[in-house]
């Protein structure tokens, strides 16, 4: 596993990470996931994403059993806050309230003492920039949160959140999790330049497109059983993916990964990795298989005529436009 520091930060993550959204606390039991976590620290990940919301609380109490007992400074944990996590409306958003509350939840749930990455889940245009910024400034001086950053942001987002941060003397934000793919590259055109110049590094989300970028699923026929597209929970996050269109194009994939020795997944993985910007890939996994598969995408390079042919076979159907990052207008 290869390593890379969190954006102009000191911290060093791998450069595949580990998250659990949709799988912990709800598709595979919980033998499964700790056996996929076990998988990874086996190759080599040191960096676990979670959010507060994932599995309604319940995944961030499944990695929390799962890490039990691994050496704390041999780990680097993120988690989220923003999405609701209770009927309240300050179960969520990005108040001084919420935020102060939903972290104390989250280290209990992950029976540590402090996360290493603090992220705000979404923009919340309900709460002034500065007291999100200011409590998760507070939180750092705590020692319970070591780095700040946030998911989904505009450019502008960031650009006014570092500004205020400069003004004010908190610390800065050093990431940016978006969801980053060869299908998904919306964040190319203003996220990733304002990023390298303020020294922000992306944790990328579904650099498999969710599965989609294995292959397996093949246009006119229907998912694989226990694939993520089965299940009531994921199937629902997948779909738009799931078109004839894009799974014909995909499978043309299939003969640039076999010329390099790569399977479809390591294929999907080393290319987000490409993207100097890039700090971590965060991949998803159901079984632990998949986590060992991945894995091997960590040190890949891929030569200019690669990354020429892939955009010939996927032509149109690459999502490029940076309107489509976008947080809800209203709390959920
Ligand atoms: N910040 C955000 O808003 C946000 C949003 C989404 C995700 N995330 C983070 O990013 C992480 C990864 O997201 P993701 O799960 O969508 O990523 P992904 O890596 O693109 O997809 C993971 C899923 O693809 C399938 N898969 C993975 N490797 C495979 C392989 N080698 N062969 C066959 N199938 C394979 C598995 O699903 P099945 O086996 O079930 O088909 C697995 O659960 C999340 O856990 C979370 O930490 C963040």
């Amino acid at each position: 596993m290869e390593f890379r520091h969190l954006g102009r930060s000191g911290l060093m993550v791998s450069e595949i990470s580990y998250g659990n959204w949709i799988t912990h606390g709800s598709q595979v039991e919980e033998d499964a996931a700790k056996q996929c976590v076990r998988a990874a620290l086996d190759e080599g990940i040191t960096t676990f994403d979670t959010a507060d919301v994932y599995a309604g609380t319940k995944a961030e109490e499944v990695l929390g059993r799962a890490l039990a007992g691994v050496r704390r400074e041999s780990l680097e944990i993120f988690t989220k806050v923003y999405w609701a996590t209770g009927p309240g409306p300050n179960d969520r958003g990005l108040s001084r309230k919420h935020i102060t509350e939903a972290l104390h939840g989250s280290l209990r749930r992950l029976q540590t003492d402090y996360v290493d990455l603090y992220q705000a889940h979404r923009f919340d245009n309900e709460t002034p920039l500065e007291e999100t910024l200011k409590t998760f400034d507070d939180l750092v001086r705590q020692g319970k949160v070591l780095y700040v950053g946030v998911s989904e942001w505009t450019a502008d987002q960031i650009g006014r959140a570092l500004k205020i941060a400069d003004k004010m003397g908190f610390d800065r934000l050093v990431s940016n999790q978006p969801e980053y793919s060869m299908l998904w590259r919306v964040i190319e055109a203003e996220v990733v330049p304002l990023s390298e110049k303020e020294g922000l590094g992306q944790v990328v989300f579904s650099p498999i497109a969710q599965g989609v970028l294995t292959g397996k699923y093949r246009p006119g026929q229907p998912p694989p059983a226990g694939s993520r597209a089965t299940d009531p929970a994921g199937g629902n996050f997948i779909a738009r993916m799931l078109n004839d269109d894009v799974l014909t194009r995909v499978q043309q994939l299939e003969p640039i990964a076999a010329d390099l020795g790569l399977s479809m997944a390591q294929l999907a993985v080393a290319w987000v990795l490409q993207n100097p910007n890039v700090s971590s890939a965060i991949v998803g996994a159901s079984r632990p298989e998949q986590v060992r598969d991945n894995v091997k995408a960590s040190g890949v390079k891929l030569e200019s005529e690669v990354l020429k042919k892939i955009d010939d076979v996927l032509g149109p159907i690459v999502e490029r436009d940076p309107a489509k990052t976008v947080s809800p207008e209203r709390r959920p």
